[in-house]
């Protein structure tokens, strides 16, 4: 199916032009990538820049956190809340420091075993610091593969995040770079196929679009009410 096949190329060629300059982006290190996907979990890319700047500042390394007194983690926190977040990132580090020597492990499977850390970090950390092909899925994901593959199953159910999952996994097989391609997916929900507003007249996917041809965008990703 060419929807299939062409949609990671498409993605990655987006990217290579419309790609953000955007500090976590421009390393390997794990820590960094941990701390940077943590806090942006519920949080914009403009409101947790100058976070991440400030944690970095603060604790360059993943021992310097370790070693931090909670309460200055809570106090460079501030603002961003879901506090639960901080002592969790506080938790690891003393446990990657103390019971891993210092070093994050380098699988998907071994990083979902760490506290606070989902299928969506465990995916982040292992494809941006380790180049492991798996794929990232998280509100993003959901949104763009509804819309292109014209997935109308309610994204709360188990058996649509299994199918999404899937189709996530079908598709990063046909990525150049699993890294590259897990960054292209988050930025393109990000800044193209956005919530409210995608722009679908200048938008790559367009002729292979479900939603597009359909006229469904809007009613896409279908998530039922609690
Ligand atoms: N949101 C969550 N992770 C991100 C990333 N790596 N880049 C941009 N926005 C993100
Ligand atoms: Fe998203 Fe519109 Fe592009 Fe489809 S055509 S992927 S809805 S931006």
């Amino acid at each position: 199916n060419k929807t299939i096949t062409a949609f990671a190329p498409t993605l990655d060629r987006w990217y290579q032009h419309h790609k953000r300059d955007l500090p976590w982006r421009h390393t390997r290190d794990p820590y960094r990538i941990w701390l940077s996907e943590i806090i942006l979990q519920q949080t914009r890319v403009a409101q947790g820049r100058p976070y991440y700047e400030r944690f970095i500042e603060a604790f360059p390394t993943v021992a310097d956190m370790a070693r931090a007194d909670e309460r200055d983690l809570l106090r460079l926190w501030q603002g961003l809340g879901y506090y639960s977040r901080a002592r969790n990132l506080h938790k690891t580090a003393k446990y990657v420091t103390q019971e891993l020597g210092g070093q994050f492990p380098e699988t998907y499977a071994s990083l979902l075993a760490l506290k606070g850390i989902g299928t969506y970090t465990a995916a982040a950390i292992a494809s941006f610091a380790f180049g492991e092909r798996v794929p990232v899925v998280d509100g993003n994901v959901y949104r763009v593969l509804a819309r292109v593959f014209g997935v109308v199953d309610d994204i709360t159910t188990t058996r649509a995040k299994k199918l999404f999952a899937d189709l996530a996994t079908r598709l990063i097989a046909f990525a150049r770079d699993p890294a590259d391609y897990n960054q292209a997916i988050m930025e393109f929900g990000a800044i193209q196929c956005t919530p409210g507003a995608p722009d679908c007249l200048l938008c790559p996917l367009q002729q292979q679009c479900r939603a597009f041809l359909t006229g469904q965008q809007h009613k896409l990703p279908v998530k039922a009410k609690k």
